[in-house]
């Protein structure tokens, strides 16, 4: 695909890059001539995303970071600005879904893997990112939550708190930098087809699939690439008045 977007030597910072959504958007920032910073607590995996895009003649870096751990993301970010000298762009991406149960079948376990990556992991990030925006005196960022985020999910409570407290650090920190020249935004997909989402329709089994589907206004699930390139556009210099949204990328499914 084409590239209709421009972010050459801007310094892109993605957490979650080895999979899905991080992945993707690794390639299409690099397509866009991105210097990226690409971290994921798979080491390996993320260390091939940058092989790749170093094959084509893109610029990328791949540091092993697990975003609830706070010394790690420090160090991740700390490498990043080492490297490149500034952090234009961070997209907190990473994230991970819990066991389907009722909340009472939950427990104290789920409750801190979960939020301490989807809800603590994007503190930690934005701490770091931020810190470093401010000094520079310019920065944007973008957040992965979900639609989850906006509406209950049952048999997902964990997840979907974790991720309305993704839209509370949003709208939140959209507030205080503002007036930074900062841009703190996020966006809330539903049901694209990623590995989160195919290994959980496998788990599930039988009809979970034609379910998702028949359940989704647009009556399909959403395609990687179509969140990747709202991604783009959240970032891109153009859009540059978008501060505090919260942006669904769900076939409608929030509106009902
Ligand atoms: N796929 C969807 O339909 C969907 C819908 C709504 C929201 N989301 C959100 O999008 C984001 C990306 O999900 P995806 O669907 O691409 O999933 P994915 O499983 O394909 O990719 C997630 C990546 O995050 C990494 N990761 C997991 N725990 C980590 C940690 N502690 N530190 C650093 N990296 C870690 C994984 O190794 C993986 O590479 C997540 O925040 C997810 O909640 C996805």
């Amino acid at each position: 695909m084409q590239t209709r977007y421009d972010f050459t030597d801007q310094v892109v910072l993605i957490t979650g890059a080895a999979s899905g959504f991080g992945e993707l958007a690794a390639q299409r920032f690099a397509q866009a001539g991105a210097k990226l910073a690409l971290g994921d607590i798979n080491a390996d995996a993320v260390q091939a995303v940058a092989d790749k895009i170093k094959a084509t003649g893109g610029e990328a870096l791949a540091m092993a970071c697990d975003v609830s751990n706070n010394d790690q993301v420090e160090a991740f970010v700390a490498t990043c600005v080492k490297t490149y000298g500034r952090l234009d762009i961070g997209i907190n991406n990473a994230g991970i879904s819990h066991p389907k149960k009722r909340l009472h079948q939950l427990d104290e376990a789920n409750w801190d893997q979960t939020n301490g990556v989807n809800q603590k992991g994007v503190f930690l990030c934005m701490k770091y990112e931020l810190t470093q925006m401010v000094e520079q005196g310019a920065g944007v960022i973008l957040n992965v939550a979900s639609a989850a985020g906006l509406m209950g999910s049952p048999f997902l409570s964990l997840y979907s708190s974790g991720k309305h407290g993704v839209i509370g650090l949003t709208k939140s920190a959209a507030l205080e930098y503002g007036k930074m020249n900062i841009r703190v935004n996020a966006i809330c997909p539903a049901f694209a087809k990623t590995p989160l989402v195919e290994n959980s329709l496998k788990a599930s089994g039988g009809k979970s699939r034609e379910n998702l589907m028949a359940g989704n206004p647009m009556k399909r699930l959403g395609e990687v690439e179509e969140i990747v390139q709202a991604m783009l556009w959240a970032c891109c210099k153009d859009n540059s008045f978008m501060n505090g949204a919260v942006v669904p990328l769900d076939g409608g499914l929030a509106a009902s």
